[in-house]
């Protein structure tokens, strides 16, 4: 599984079992996650932060009153960006700690204020295992939510035989996949997404284009494969990859686009339009390149193709989606375009914000939908921000009948 994108939040306690966390975090990284590594004081008994730091290639925060001048993040920054957090191996004492609600480092602090799941994933002698205080610890954690992987039985390192051995590090990994893989909702719809610049040619080497980075495009096919659609992009010229399992088809210029989304339509159920198209083309393409000549220069424009437009007057039951970028009166022509281009949803952002504008990796957004409704989202990456839009998409696919009884979590 690809977890690029993930950010999985590793809290280390003092175990002997720590030192095959080293692998855990290892694996993590290899599938793509970002890893940020917490551990106990007693943990840097085990294994040195400096192993964890080289693996993760992240700071390790090991003090809660450290100076965080080599990280931006305290430990409530940590809790909000984790999408997992896997204790391990998780002792008696911080799964007692957890279960009542104690807060004295940095580990506990961080795993109270976090929302994401957390996996807990113990080790220690068996007796210690078996003791019933641990046990009611166990049951009143697995009632607030928390994620349990039994221990292995087996030798342990003191020499006896029982059950309190971490499991395999290849099994924690698994583990941590199946809750971050998202749910499958998507699932048999098929999704038509375009995203980038079109660039229209003057002659041989100059052409007119426009800021677009394709990252939110991009990120919306990968949001849309993850969740099991079957996902066509249809993409202008940008500097950035194909998420795997997407189906890419290239384009350069609005004419193109046009035709390779035209060409799909009929196969698709949802077009969602994050490309910014450019409205006017050159009148004439030179063949030759234009030679400098005079103080001024005028240029004739046409008209290209509203390719959205089009698709709105032949859209019969499919879901079209229209971004809007906007610099001044977002929400008015959001809404002029929802209406004139007949969608059933627009994803408006107004480029002057900062963290909204082009080539960020994050995005402030508003949608609009047909019914009047007007979702206004806060600052986030622009992979969450697709995966907001989607959540929209997939009410809108399900009808008003199913809308609302599928929220999704986080
Ligand atoms: N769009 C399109 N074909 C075009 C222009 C835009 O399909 N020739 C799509 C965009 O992909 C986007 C939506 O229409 O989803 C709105 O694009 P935008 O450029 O904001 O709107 P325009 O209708 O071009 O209006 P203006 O440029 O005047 O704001």
């Amino acid at each position: 599984m690809d977890l690029k994108g993930k950010s999985v939040v590793v809290g280390v306690c003092g175990g002997i079992a720590a030192y095959k966390v080293v692998e855990v975090v290892s694996r993590l990284k290899k599938l793509g996650a970002e890893v940020d590594v917490i551990m106990t004081a007693n943990a840097q008994k085990f294994v040195t932060p400096l192993t964890f730091r080289s693996l993760s290639h992240r700071p390790v925060v090991t003090d809660m009153f450290s100076d965080p001048e080599y990280w931006e993040i305290k430990h409530v920054s940590l809790a909000q960006k984790a999408d997992l957090f896997i204790i391990a191996p998780a002792t008696a004492n911080i799964i007692g700690k957890l279960a009542s609600g104690i807060a004295d480092d940095m580990l506990t602090a961080t795993v109270v204020a976090t929302k994401a799941p957390v996996l807990v994933v113990p080790a220690m002698n068996h007796n210690m295992y078996a003791n019933p205080v641990v046990q009611r610890n166990i049951r009143i954690l697995k009632d607030f939510g928390y994620i349990f992987m039994e221990p292995d039985t087996g030798r342990m390192a003191e020499g006896s035989s029982g059950k309190g051995r971490l499991p395999e590090p290849s099994a924690i990994v698994g583990k941590a996949c199946a809750i971050l893989k998202p749910e499958q909702d998507l699932e048999g719809i098929r999704i038509l997404v375009t995203a980038g610049p079109t660039r229209e040619s003057i002659d041989p080497v100059r052409y007119i284009s426009n800021h677009s980075s394709g990252k939110m495009g991009y990120a919306v096919a990968q949001a849309a494969h993850e969740r099991g659609a079957d996902v066509l992009l249809v993409s202008g010229p940008v500097g950035i990859g194909c998420p795997d399992g997407v189906r890419l088809i290239s384009v350069t210029t609005a004419q193109e686009m046009h035709e390779a989304v035209n060409g799909n339509f009929e196969n698709c159920d949802v077009v969602i339009m994050a490309a910014a198209v450019a409205d006017y083309r050159p009148a004439e393409v030179s063949e030759r390149k234009i030679k400098k000549n005079g103080d001024e220069m005028v240029l004739r424009l046409v008209k290209n193709p509203d390719i959205l437009k089009t698709l709105g007057t032949i859209k019969g039951n499919r879901i079209l989606v229209g971004f809007s970028a906007e610099t001044d009166h977002l929400e008015d022509n959001a809404a002029k375009k929802l209406e004139s281009k007949n969608l059933d949803m627009i994803v408006a952002n107004d480029v002057t914000m900062e963290g909204a504008g082009f080539g960020t990796d994050t995005n402030i957004i508003k949608i609009l939908k047909r019914d009047g409704t007007v979702i206004d989202l806060p600052l986030m990456s622009k992979l969450e921000a697709a995966h907001r839009i989607l959540d929209e998409v997939r009410d809108l696919v399900a009808g008003p009948a199913q809308a609302g009884s599928k929220e999704r979590g986080g």
